[in-house]
Parts: structure tokens; sequence; C-alpha cells
């Protein structure tokens, strides 16, 4: 086994005990006294698996777990709880904190391991999705970058996007997959030659046909992310338009997804408020009222419109992309 693990206790003696039991597996082990200290080591040196006491000084486990767990720099780092306390109530109170397992004291040394064992198994291939994610928003970046006009693009629509879906009342995970379509939603555009993406001026109808793929492409690249699943109709749909004009497959009202209706406005709003070789900036004022032309012509949501319009404009004026 390898892997690093906090241990955290308020009792000396438990430390030690579990801190043996677990070097001598060949596993590396920090300790930490109490709660607060807990998370400034987890911090600092970033653990694979936390062993938490539940009853300890300044913060008790549940309000630790439930820190960890509610921080998404944090949270898929799995946390047992090692408790004396055997009541039901606790055991609800420790899965609504975010635990992932619990022990209890005294610890029996074979079901420690064997927590330990399948958690660190679990964590290896959390990791190894985070990295999969890593390459394809390295990617992502790497497309904005070729182009000048868009530099930042995919940061603002990402935190835009899951701003409105807040506003609108999407669930947590349509939110989660609007953060990362808003970094990954123009990636398809890795085929896309560099002389149809920058050209100046109006494109041919073969050079825009050549653009229409993108979004087809965007999602066959993401496509074996599982944890993707809610982001490839984003990807796939964030260029069609209500009234069944748009692309790639002509959708029409509700049949286009409603976190790719929550994209596009973001989408749209940016590519009207950025310089391009061929146009200036449009101020929030002249983007809205655009818009707004274009929602009553049948191209945008106009519920998620009104919605964005009602958002503070600090936030709104700072977006800013191509709608390509
Ligand atoms: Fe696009």
């Amino acid at each position: 086994m390898a892997g690093k693990i906090l241990v955290v206790d308020d009792d000396a003696a438990n430390r030690e005990l579990l801190q043996e039991s677990l070097v001598a597996e060949g596993l590396e082990v920090i300790t930490a006294p109490d709660g607060r200290s807990s998370l400034e080591e987890f911090a600092r040196l970033k653990p694979d698996l936390v062993l938490l006491d539940v009853n300890m000084p300044f913060l008790d486990g549940f309000e630790v777990c439930r820190r960890l767990k509610s921080n998404p720099e944090t949270r898929l780092t799995p946390v047992v709880l090692v408790t004396g306390l055997t009541g039901r109530e606790d055991r609800v109170r420790g899965i609504k904190s975010g635990a992932d397992g619990f022990l209890s004291k005294p610890v029996d040394h074979s079901e420690l391991l064997a927590h330990v064992r399948s958690l660190l198994n679990l964590k290896a291939h959390t990791d190894e999705l985070e990295r999969a994610e890593s390459v394809l928003f390295a990617l992502a970046r790497c497309i904005e970058g070729k182009d000048p006009n868009t530099e930042g693009h995919c940061e603002r629509l990402s935190g835009y996007s899951v701003r409105l879906g807040e506003e609108i009342g999407l669930t947590e995970d349509q939110l989660v997959a609007l953060r990362r379509a808003g970094i990954v939603h123009d990636i398809g555009k890795v085929a896309v030659p560099e002389t149809i993406l920058l050209k100046p001026g109006r494109l041919t109808p073969e050079e825009f046909r050549v653009i229409q793929q993108h979004p087809v492409l965007g999602e066959r690249i993401c496509a074996p992310l599982k944890s993707f699943r809610l982001v490839l109709p984003i990807i796939r749909h964030h260029h069609e338009k209500l009234d069944g004009s748009g692309y790639p497959d002509g959708l029409k009202g509700e049949e286009i997804p409603l976190t790719a209706r929550v994209l596009q406005i973001v989408d749209v709003y940016d590519a009207l408020t950025t310089q391009r070789p061929y146009k200036r900036a449009f101020s929030r004022a002249e983007a809205l009222e655009m818009m707004e032309e274009e929602v009553k012509k049948g191209c945008w949501d106009a519920g998620i419109f009104q919605a964005f319009c009602k958002m503070p404009s600090g936030a709104s004026a700072a977006a800013g992309h191509t709608a390509g």
C-alpha cells in the first residue's frame, strides 16, 4: 500500500497506536491533535485519506468533515470517522457531514487496514480522473490561446454561466457541468485550421461547415470521461437556436438542454462585448439591446435572458467571448 494518511485525535496514545499500525504497512502518516490544526495540516500536506476522531476540542470531527466535504478542492479526499460513539444518531450525523466510512473504538487492526486499503484505491482512481480532466482543460486553454481576441474567455464563461445557473435555480450537478463546459465547450476547435479560426471577415459556406463540426467533435473528445456525462449535451448543443436554425442538430425550444441554453446567453453576450478584427466591442447596453432583438426573433431563451439582465452589471460586463 502507498499513500499519505492524516490521523487526527486529541488523545496522544490513540494517535500513536494508529500511526504504528499504518507505518508498519508502509504508509506515510502525519498527525494532528485537534480539529483546527487538522485543517491546517490538510492544506499543507494534502493527504490521500483522513482518519478523524469525533470528540475533540475547538472543532469536532463532524465539523472538520463537513468543511472538507463542502470545499470542491478537498471533498474528493476520503474521510473515516473514528469514534467511540455507537448511537444511530451519531452515524446519521456522520453520514450527513459527508464521511466515507466509520471505525469504532477500540479500532480493530484488520478492519482498519481493510478500510484504508479500499479508500486509498478509490482515491487513486479519483486522482487519475482528475488528471484526465486537467489534460482536457489544458487542451481547451491552448485552443483559446491561439486566438488573441478570446484571452481569458473560458474562465469568464465558466464562472459567469455558473452564476446565471444559480440565479435560475439549477442543481449542484448542473452547476458543476456548466463550470466544466465553460472551459471545454469549444475544445472541438482543435480540428479547425487557424486560417479559418482567425479569419478576419466573413467565412465562406465551406469554411462555415468546418466550424460547425466543432460541437460534435468536442463531444466526441470528452465522451470517454464518465464524470463529463452532464457536460456532453452542453458541448454538443451550445450553438443551437430556439427556432431550430442553429447547429449541429437544429434542435428547437426546450429540446435544447437547459444548461446549454444558459451557456449560450453568456457566450453570445461575450461575443458582443469583445473586440474582434471585424467589429468593435459593444457596450453592455448595446449588447443587451441586440440580444433582446434576437430573443424576439426566437434565437435565445427569454426567461434565462431576463435572469441574465437582472444580474449585477459589473459581473456581466466582465464576461466576453467568441460565439464561434
Ligand atoms: Fe463554440
